[in-house]
């Protein structure tokens, strides 16, 4: 996949003809307040990729943050998901206009089915209640109100039967992707079949703070923890999508395009043992969400 360089960061492009910046902005957990401010923030500061989720209860206010930006919309890929409750054609439906409603635009540039339909809630026909998902979702892409369609949290098992039924193809899945935890075997299936990975919690909600390695590695390239995390994941060809709320670190985060890892230290950063896992896996979801 080439890469196309803007006059901010780089994008790469998707198999659906579109673009996306190599790095962008979590929002999870982030309050009214904060998700305004640190939205606005961000896009001031050069983000151009915003991650929400109808789950994350602050739709309204990432939109807001946009609006008060100055930053044009069509220069902004925001990102919102359908939630494990609202799976299925008329739901998908009805749950994505809710969120554009909140998120006060006209259209969601990126938009994913937050986690997979699994044997344990929706019994041995779960993959009818994906490609459903799907099939609503292309509709409201051809219908110009998504610009690309994606996935999270999909393992092969579950991409493969949906790329079966699929008419437009996954552009991107989003996952659990940081040092310690990175899921290779879905890495290789996305990379294999040209779905850019997005990497969520890449900071593994700040549990790589505490590791040596990782330590020492910044250390000598006089960077942050954070910014060699991050750059492992850029150079690894994922998009991080850090999340934070304070302005240093939203600087921080972003400032990951001076340097470079050499093949030692990425070797060293993806055999680190496993730490941070969020304990978040795609087939034990409960039936009580
Ligand atoms: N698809 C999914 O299922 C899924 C699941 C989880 C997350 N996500 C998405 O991925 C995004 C990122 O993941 P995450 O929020 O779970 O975790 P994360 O980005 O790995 O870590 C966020 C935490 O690290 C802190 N932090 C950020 N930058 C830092 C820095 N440079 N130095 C020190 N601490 C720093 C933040 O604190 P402050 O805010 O206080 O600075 C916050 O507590 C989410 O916001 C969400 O958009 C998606």
């Amino acid at each position: 996949m080439e890469k196309i360089k803007n006059e901010t960061i780089e994008n790469y492009s998707l198999n659906d003809g579109k673009t996306i910046p190599e790095i962008g902005f979590g929002t999870y957990e982030a309050n009214e307040q904060e998700g305004i401010e640190s939205v606005k923030f961000a896009l001031q500061n050069g983000y151009r990729l915003l991650d929400t989720a109808a789950r994350y209860e602050n739709e309204a206010a990432v939109g807001k943050g946009i609006a008060q930006s100055g930053i044009a919309r069509e220069e902004i890929m925001l990102t919102t998901k359908v939630w494990r409750d609202r799976l299925g054609y008329e739901e998908t439906k009805k749950a994505f206009a809710e969120s554009l409603e909140r998120l006060n635009l006209d259209y969601v540039d990126l938009y994913l089915i937050h986690w997979p339909a699994n044997e344990k809630n929706f019994g041995k026909n779960w993959q009818k209640a994906n490609s459903e998902t799907w099939r609503a979702m292309e509709e409201l892409q051809s219908e110009g109100k998504i610009k690309s369609l994606g996935l999270s949290n999909f393992w092969p098992e579950h991409l493969e039967p949906l790329l079966q039924t699929a008419k437009i193809k996954p552009a991107v899945n989003q996952i659990e992707f940081h040092p310690g935890y990175w899921q290779p075997e879905v890495v290789d299936f996305c990379k294999q079949h040209d779905i850019r990975l997005e990497a969520w919690s890449p900071l593994a909600k700040g549990a790589v703070f505490s590791n040596k390695t990782l330590q020492g590695i910044a250390d000598k390239y006089n960077k942050s923890v954070a910014q060699v995390s991050l750059r492992w994941i850029v150079q690894n060809g994922a998009i991080p999508i850090p999340k934070s709320t304070t302005k240093e670190r939203v600087l921080e985060n972003i400032d990951i395009f001076d340097f470079e890892l050499n093949g030692e230290e990425l070797r060293m950063i993806s055999e680190l043992p496993k730490m941070g896992f969020s304990g978040e896996l795609p087939n034990e979801w409960p039936d009580v969400i």
